[in-house]
């Protein structure tokens, strides 16, 4: 490591957010539901050098697990991360998130017309078009989401 680089401290315990695409770390923080309140150590990193992707964010959090609903949401906006379970400094547990070719009730229709989002319930169902950049594409009314269609919903 040289001199210009500045390493961030390891945690003790809870979850580090790792390759996380360059400057999305601030949604992947709001799918957390962190508001910075909280009492726990935490780090942000933002548009770090990375050797796979270029520039890359971190997120770590001190005495925090993540649900499969939140690991579901950061594969969209973060679709490279990899998400790393730290116990006693060390990683336990390492997990690549994957974007499933179908995503079902994560992200509703932005069509008012679309019958996911009429009276009668019917759960949003997408498939992925594409990951990077991300096309969602409506299984019922083919209506095409980008990546933004869904931060804005986080
Ligand atoms: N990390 C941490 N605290 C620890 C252990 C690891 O904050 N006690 C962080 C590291 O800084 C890194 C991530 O967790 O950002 C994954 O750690 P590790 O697997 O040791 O790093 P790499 O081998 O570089 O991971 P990868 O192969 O996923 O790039
Ligand atoms: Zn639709």
């Amino acid at each position: 490591m040289s001199e210009e680089e500045l390493r961030v401290s390891k945690i003790k315990y809870g979850t580090v957010i790792d390759h996380i695409s360059g400057g999305y770390a601030l949604d992947v923080v709001k799918i957390l539901g962190i508001t910075g309140k909280e009492k726990r150590i935490m780090t942000i990193a933002i548009n770090v050098p990375s050797k796979q992707l270029g520039t890359k964010d971190i997120v770590k959090i001190e005495g925090r697990a993540l649900n499969s609903e939140e690991v579901n949401k950061i594969a969209i906006v973060a679709p490279h991360a990899s998400i790393n379970i730290i116990k006693n400094y060390s990683v336990v547990e390492k997990l690549e998130v994957k974007l499933p070719q179908i995503i079902t009730d994560i992200v509703k229709c932005i069509n008012p017309v679309c019958i996911t989002n009429s009276d009668e319930p019917v759960g949003s169902k997408f498939s992925v078009e594409s990951v990077e950049p991300l096309i969602l594409k409506c299984h019922y009314c083919g209506y095409v989401l980008e990546k933004n269609d869904t931060l804005s919903q986080m």
